[in-house]
């Protein structure tokens, strides 16, 4: 009887020495795998945003107020304009407040907000403002523009990169050579929020 007790108890001591130590080391392997997420953030491509391999292929037609235009969605169907307003705000993808003033994108910015400040906030004035753009363009010209703004303003030398190629960029960093910059799906999203700003 005394003796199974103190056996008993011995038992119990050692199955906690046993749990103590699966416990801990579950808590060291826990923390290197955090370590490891730490390094693979740090290391993380700037092309995993979404940017694809792969391009549309289009027809190009005659267009209203420019030579050309693509009449039909890339995707055979029409965009969410939410997802496009995240695209364009996009820094890695779409980024078109960089250079584009949108008074409907601006009209989102809370000024005490700093986060919506950031994202909705500050625009450039390199390209013209983008408000009223449905006035003065066709869908179909919005997408080429948006895809190929070389091919909509062929003698404007633009400096509006051309969104939806995956060739024929200078000096591409190397995480992101052979991607376009947006997705067919990204580019139909987009033009879906630009024929929402009036
Ligand atoms: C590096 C600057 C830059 C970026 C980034 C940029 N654009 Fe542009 N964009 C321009 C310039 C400059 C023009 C004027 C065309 C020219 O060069 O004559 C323009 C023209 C346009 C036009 C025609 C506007 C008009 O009224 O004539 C549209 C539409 C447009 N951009 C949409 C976009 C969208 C959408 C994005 C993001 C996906 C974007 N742009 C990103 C510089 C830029």
């Amino acid at each position: 009887m005394h003796i199974s007790r103190i056996l008993l108890g011995a038992l119990a001591a050692m199955a906690f020495v046993l749990t103590a130590g699966a416990g801990e080391a579950a808590a060291q392997e826990k923390k290197a795998g955090a370590g490891q997420a730490v390094a693979q953030k740090k290391k993380k491509s700037r092309c995993k945003d979404g940017q694809p391999a792969v391009v549309a292929s289009y027809k190009l037609s005659k267009g209203e107020n420019i030579d050309l235009q693509i009449s039909e969605s890339l995707t055979g169907k029409s965009g969410d304009p939410k997802a496009g307003l995240k695209w364009m705000v996009h820094r890695r993808l779409g980024n078109c407040i960089a250079c584009h003033k949108v008074s409907k994108i601006q009209a989102l910015a809370k000024p005490d907000d700093l986060k919506s400040l950031r994202s909705y906030g500050f625009h450039g004035e390199i390209g013209p403002p983008l408000d009223g753009v449905t006035d003065r363009y066709t869908e179909g010209e919005i997408r080429l523009i948006v895809v190929s703004a070389k091919k909509a303003f062929p003698d404007a030398y633009t400096i509006m990169p051309s969104f939806h190629k995956k060739e024929g960029y200078n000096r591409v960093i190397k995480d992101c050579q052979g991607y376009a910059m947006m997705s067919a799906q990204q580019i139909e999203d987009v033009v879906a929020y630009l024929m929402t700003i009036k």
